[in-house]
C-alpha cells in the first residue's frame, strides 16, 4: 500500500488557551501522522463558518468518529481536494452548521500534514514546494480591550509590525521588546494592569491613549534596536456598531454615523502613521469600506467582512471595499477554501494576512501555510506559549531553508 493512504482518524478533546475545549484531530496513514487542533473566536463575524455542531465538542469528536473517518479511510491524503470535497458533501450545509468549521479545519489541516510527514517534508515544503522560501512579518497585538478583555480600550486591538527588520528572528525579537517595555509605560499612565485573551496588554485608557503609549515606546524600541517599527490596529468595528441607532458607540460616549467613523479612522491613520487597520467599519457596510480605502495610505484589511469566504471576497473586490483580507482557516473550513481565498486576493492584487484566532493552541500550522503560499504578514500575538508556538515554529523554517534563502517577505508599500 502507498504510504499516503488514510488509515484511521481519531478526534479527542483539548484545551484551548481560554480553558475552552476545541477538537483535535489526528489522520493517520501507513507511515505518518498529521495532527491538527482547531481555534475558537470570541469577536466572531456574522457570516463565518459555525465552529461547533450542536453539542459542542462532544458532538463534533462523534461525528468524526462515526460519519468522517469511515469516509476518509483508504482515501489518499495527498489528495486535498478530495478530502475538504467530502467534508462539504458530509455536511451537507453551506456554512458548516452541521458538523462544524472547527471539525472540518481540524480534520482538512491534519490531513495535510499527514500527507507531507508521509513524504517526510514539513508542511510548507509539501504545500509550496522548493520555491518557497520568503518568511512573513509578524504582526503582533500587544494592547488589547473590545471583546478580549473588559475595562479596557474600545478598539480591540493595537498591533506593531517591524517594517526595518532584516530577519525573522530580529522581527520576532522587536515585537516581544515593545510588548515588555509597555509593561512600564501603561503602568505609569494607568496603574494596574491586566492581559487580554491574546496576551496583549489590556490598560483602563481611551484609545487614543493607547496609541500615544505604544508611539512612545515604538520610538524607544527604535531607538535601541535600530529596527523601525509601523502601528496597526483591529479596529473589530461589528462590536460596537450600533445597529439601532446606525452609529458607532465608544466606550467613551462618542456616538459616530458611518461618515464620522471614516473621518476618525482616516485621522488616526494619519496622526499614527498607519500600517494596517482592520475591519474599521462593520462588517455589512462594504461601502463605507471602499470609501476609507480610497481615502487613505494604509493597508484596509476585512476580517468580519469578508470571513475567509471566496463570495464575499468577490463583492468587496467588485466595490474595492479593501486592498487587504485576514484568512483565518477555520473561518471557511478547509484547505481548499482557505487556498481559494489566498489565491483570488494575489489575483487581485489583495494582500492576504493569515491569521491566529483569540482562543488557540499551540497548533502552528498557520506559520507553513504562510511561507507555502507566500502570504507577507502573520498576525499571530506577541508572547504567551499558544503564540509563541507559530513564531518559534518560523524560527525552525527559517533554519530549514539555508540562511541565503531564508528571507522576509517584501512588505506592500502603502
Ligand atoms: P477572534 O478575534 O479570534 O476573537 O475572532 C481576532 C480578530 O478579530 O482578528
Ligand atoms: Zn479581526
Amino acid at each position: 500500500m502507498i504510504p499516503t493512504i488514510i488509515e484511521d482518524v481519531r478526534a479527542r478533546k483539548v484545551l484551548d488557551s481560554r480553558g475552552n475545549w476545541t477538537i483535535e484531530v489526528d489522520v493517520i496513514t501507513d507511515y505518518a501522522i498529521g495532527r491538527c487542533a482547531a481555534p475558537s473566536g470570541a469577536s466572531t463575524g456574522k457570516y463565518e463558518a459555525r465552529a461547533f455542531p450542536d453539542g459542542g465538542v462532544e458532538k463534533a469528536i462523534v461525528e468524526v468518529e462515526e460519519t468522517i473517518a469511515p469516509e476518509l479511510r483508504g482515501m489518499d491524503s495527498i489528495n486535498q481536494e478530495e478530502v475538504d470535497r467530502t467534508l462539504h458533501e458530509i455536511d451537507g450545509t453551506d456554512n458548516f452548521s452541521s458538523i462544524g468549521g472547527n471539525t472540518a479545519v481540524a480534520v482538512s489541516l491534519a490531513n495535510a500534514k499527514a500527507a507531507a510527514a508521509s513524504h517526510g517534508l514539513p508542511l510548507f515544503q509539501f504545500l509550496g514546494g522548493n520555491f518557497s522560501c520568503e518568511l512573513p512579518y509578524p504582526l503582533g497585538n500587544v494592547i488589547g480591550g473590545g471583546a478580549h478583555a473588559s475595562n479596557s480600550t474600545t478598539i480591540q486591538e493595537f498591533l506593531v509590525i517591524p517594517v526595518g527588520a532584516r530577519d525573522i528572528a530580529e522581527a520576532i525579537c522587536t515585537n516581544a521588546e515593545v510588548h515588555k517595555k509597555l509593561r512600564d509605560e501603561l503602568t505609569k499612565r494607568c496603574g494596574n494592569l491586566g492581559k487580554g485573551d491574546e496576551g496583549a496588554w489590556a490598560p483602563a485608557m481611551s484609545d487614543e491613549e493607547a496609541l500615544q503609549a505604544l508611539t512612545r515606546v515604538c520610538d524607544l524600541v527604535e531607538q535601541e534596536t535600530g529596527v523601525k517599527l509601523r502601528l496597526g490596529l483591529d479596529v473589530a468595528a461589528s462590536q460596537f456598531w450600533n445597529e439601532k441607532k446606525q452609529r458607532y458607540v465608544y466606550g467613551d460616549g462618542r456616538e459616530l454615523t458611518p461618515e464620522q467613523q471614516v473621518e476618525y479612522i482616516a485621522s488616526l491613520i494619519e496622526d499614527y502613521q498607519l500600517y494596517y487597520v482592520e475591519d474599521p467599519v462593520q462588517e455589512e457596510d462594504f461601502e463605507t469600506f471602499a470609501e476609507l480605502t480610497s481615502r487613505v495610505r494604509a493597508l484596509i484589511c476585512g476580517d468580519d467582512l469578508y470571513v475567509t469566504n471566496v463570495d464575499r471576497l468577490r463583492r468587496g473586490i467588485q466595490r474595492s471595499s479593501t486592498n487587504a483580507v485576514l484568512i483565518k482557516p477555520n473561518q471557511c473550513g478547509t484547505l481548499t477554501d482557505t487556498f481559494k481565498a489566498i489565491k483570488l486576493a494575489m489575483n487581485e492584487k489583495l494582500v492576504p494576512v493569515i491569521s491566529h484566532r483569540s482562543g488557540e493552541t499551540t497548533d502552528e500550522t498557520i506559520s507553513h501555510l504562510a511561507v507555502a503560499f507566500s502570504i507577507p504578514i502573520i498576525k499571530t500575538g506577541v508572547i504567551g506559549g499558544e503564540r509563541i508556538a507559530k513564531l518559534n515554529e518560523l524560527i525552525r523554517i527559517a533554519e530549514e531553508l539555508t540562511p541565503s534563502r531564508a528571507r522576509l517577505a517584501r512588505l506592500p508599500k502603502v
